[in-house]
């Protein structure tokens, strides 16, 4: 198979229906300076009434979450999907992958709604279809394939955790790659040495989470680098390794540096530093704390007055921490702005315009994953909620 490899358009220009990026939203936007927006919105929501079902990612802007029904991390909010068949419409605050993850969760009759189609995830375009399966072919060839269990990170397209559930594989989120991690290496019984896992799109979750949690080494993990002839790898790299990890990362969390945290530990005695697992890999072993939104947020949520936090995650939640803890002394990880500027493409006029067009009875920016892809997808997702629980920290 050929790779087409495309630039990434992580603002959402062009289009490329194969991409995790998104297009343009067509139609009338209501002005962002509309002073009636907040009434607009809780008007259509009420009209909609118990039709709608609204979800919000921690990440999204305040403007945003303030309509959410329930707000979590992509793990919380594929279940919560999952677990609200009787609504007609569930419109996602979030970004696009999760959306389709909530399409698949939920019945046929049911529309998910991304108020913005531009609202992707740069890193989930890392990995596409063709890349993943030329990899997959090339395992095959250094004789390895079937000691193989792929596991991808929910922050993938549906075709990827398609390709997972086709392949005995599984989808992980950050709040249980460690359990989908054991449930991988325990697949392969027979194999001689054990499983080896093919982790993607996102390098740093599917290292920190073997090396720190697991008890691997560095050297037990190699990089796929799908720009390279054989993922830049030697037929031995691939037969020694135990992860094989994909060469993709998270844009906002790579931002995250060590000396920020030997620099803030100076200044701050007895500070707590958490981040999440997105971050790299010496990022996290010099924090004290590493996990999920959700379990970032109960830890803060749990922190004695007066102790001091440096939150190395998106900048809408640590802001909003930030916010609601004002006994707690709260610094972001990072010297400059954050924000996920896909994730903050979803804002109050895309929300309404979106609310509005479904009070009119017009079910626009839906997200409709293929029955075929569908299939396979859910497999690899259910595979993870049934995976035994989330992690002691969550
Ligand atoms: P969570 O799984 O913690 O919600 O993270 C999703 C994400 O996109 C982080 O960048
Ligand atoms: Fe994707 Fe990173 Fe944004 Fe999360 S924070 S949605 S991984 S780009």
């Amino acid at each position: 198979m050929t790779t087409i490899d495309l630039p990434l358009l992580p603002l959402g220009k062009g289009r490329d229906l194969d991409s995790e990026r998104g297009v343009e939203c067509p139609g009338d936007l209501p002005a962002a300076s509309d002073p009636d927006l907040v009434a607009r919105a809780l008007a259509a929501k009420e009209a909609l009434g118990e039709r709608l079902f609204v979800l919000g990612h921690h990440y999204q802007r305040d403007e945003v979450i303030q309509f959410a029904d329930v707000t979590g991390d992509s793990f919380k909010l594929a279940r919560e999907a999952a677990a609200r068949p009787a609504a007609e419409f569930i419109v996602f605050c979030g970004v696009h992958f999760m959306a389709e993850s909530a399409d698949i969760l939920t019945a046929d009759t049911q529309k998910v709604v991304l108020p913005d189609l531009a609202a992707g995830c740069s890193m989930a375009d890392m990995a596409r279809l063709g890349q993943v399966e030329d990899a997959w072919d090339a395992l095959a060839e250094a004789g390895i394939q079937d000691a193989v269990v792929p596991i991808t990170y929910m922050n993938s397209s549906a075709d990827i955790k398609a390709f997972c559930g086709r392949n005995g594989g599984a989808v992980c989120t950050s709040s249980n790659a460690e359990v989908a991690l054991e449930w991988a290496f325990a697949q392969k019984p027979e194999v001689e040495g054990g499983a080896k896992v093919f982790f993607f799109p996102d390098q740093h979750l599917g290292r920190n989470t073997a090396v720190l949690q697991m008890g691997y080494s560095l050297e037990d993990c190699v990089v796929w680098n799908p720009h390279l002839p054989n993922g830049g790898l030697t037929v031995q790299q691939l037969r020694d390794a135990k992860m094989i990890l994909w060469r993709g990362h998270c844009s906002v969390h790579g931002r995250f540096r060590p000396e920020v945290i030997d620099e803030l530990r100076a200044a701050h005695p007895g500070l707590n530093v958490i981040v999440h697992p997105e971050c790299t890999h010496e990022v996290v072993t010099k924090a004290d704390l590493v996990g999920s939104t959700e379990f970032i947020i109960k830890t803060i949520e749990a922190a004695a007055p007066g102790t001091t936090w440096a939150i190395g995650t998106e900048l809408n939640l640590v802001k909003r921490l930030a916010d609601a803890h004002p006994d707690k002394n709260i610094v972001f990880l990072d010297r400059n702005v954050c924000y996920c500027s896909t994730m903050n493409r979803i804002d109050l006029p895309h929300l309404v315009w979106a609310l509005e067009n479904l009070v009119a009875g017009n079910v626009v920016n839906q997200i409709s994953v293929d029955p075929a892809t569908e299939e396979w997808a859910q497999v690899a997702l259910q595979r993870m909620l049934d995976l035994p629980g989330r992690t002691a920290k969550d």
